[in-house]
């Protein structure tokens, strides 16, 4: 894999969502029972056991957040203390040792300083987007918890997840799940996403930014688009997103509920949202790290095609929500205390 080109040479308006070879990432071990220091490395590819259970059985779980350049050129993190807690969670369900939260979040610091060069000028809607991933490694063919494992931290500037950014697209339901009740749908965990490939690819051969998962029980209420967690306006004015054990607790859903609410005078709900009943909504969107915000044109269910508000505009609530959001993240506007660091 080449090195990315110089910061000097990146076409920062014309990002897309895509892996680039940084200069730096952080990377520790954890043999004999602790977790080293860990340090600054140049070398992009990890050298592993052929029987590391993270390749075998699916012990890896990871995080996404983002490095944001302020308009007085300094960088902002958000909330990078709530995806340390969430990977201490995901690791608990996948019997991973976890990473010390304080120094996941000292690391994700270093990280962003190391490469520094590569967060996106303010301005340009880029930001710099952290990764951080563990895995089992080490030699264990049963199937049991590693012995050894890997943390790293590695980062590229990203601009729109999906190909729309704050234009709405449509998206499709499916057949398939994508995780069971009381299984591993609420860890940020890889074999989620594994799961999720051929029903994404399925929905964009077909002409669909994504797919939006029913919850696998009763295939009546929405859960999640895998990449994402869904929200929809109700004329009431009210936030609604689901509430289910199956999906990823996205930090983008919980700082959106509290700004929806706290900031917009929305009523803000966590509960069912019936794929009978979009008719209640009049603006739909993905939300996530990745995502930020993206609305959602329509929804394909049953061969018919249900529109929110338009196919083509960004509704006037999403839209408000985006601009509180991203204008927190970028430093321009007020942020809730401890959200930016
Ligand atoms: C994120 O929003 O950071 C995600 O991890 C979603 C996806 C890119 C896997």
């Amino acid at each position: 894999m080449a090195k990315a080109k110089p910061a000097t040479e990146i076409d920062w308006e014309n990002l897309g969502f895509d892996y680039m070879d940084l200069p730096y990432r952080f990377l520790a071990h954890y043999q004999n029972g602790k977790w080293d220091d860990g340090e600054l490395t140049e070398d992009g590819t990890l050298h592993i056991s052929e029987g590391s259970t993270g390749l075998h059985y699916g012990q890896a779980d990871f995080e996404g957040l983002k490095a944001y350049r302020t308009k007085d050129g300094s960088i902002n993190l958000f909330r990078p203390d709530q995806n340390a807690k969430r990977m201490t969670r995901s690791c608990a369900r996948l019997l991973m040792p976890a990473f010390p939260e304080d120094k996941f979040v000292a690391a994700v610091k270093k990280v962003v300083a190391a490469n520094a060069d590569y967060v996106p000028p303010y301005g340009t809607g880029g930001t710099l987007y952290l990764r951080p991933l563990m895995i089992g490694v080490g030699g264990t063919i049963g199937v049991h918890p590693a012995d050894e494992y890997i943390f790293t931290i590695f980062a590229m500037p990203v601009g729109a997840y999906y190909k729309g950014g704050l234009k709405p697209t449509n998206f499709t339901t499916s057949y398939y799940d994508r995780a069971a009740p009381h299984g591993t749908g609420q860890s940020k965990v890889g074999g989620n996403y594994g799961g999720s490939l051929l029903p994404g690819d399925q929905a964009h051969k077909a002409g669909y930014s994504d797919v939006i998962y029913l919850d696998p029980a009763t295939h009546t209420k929405i859960e999640e688009a895998g990449s994402a967690n869904f929200f929809g306006i109700t004329a009431d004015n009210e936030f609604v997103t689901p509430k289910s054990d199956s999906i990823l607790p996205s930090i983008t859903k919980y700082s959106l509920l509290y700004l929806a609410e706290n900031r917009l005078g929305l009523t803000a709900i966590e509960g069912d949202v019936f794929i009978d009943d979009l008719d209640r909504f009049k603006e739909a969107g993905a939300m996530g790290t990745a995502a930020v915000i993206a609305p959602i044109g329509g929804i394909e269910y049953k061969d018919q095609l249900h529109v929110f508000y338009s196919e083509t505009e960004v509704a006037p609530i999403t839209k408000k929500l985006y601009n509180e959001l991203t204008g927190i993240q970028f430093g321009d506007v007020e942020a809730p205390e401890g959200w930016i660091q």
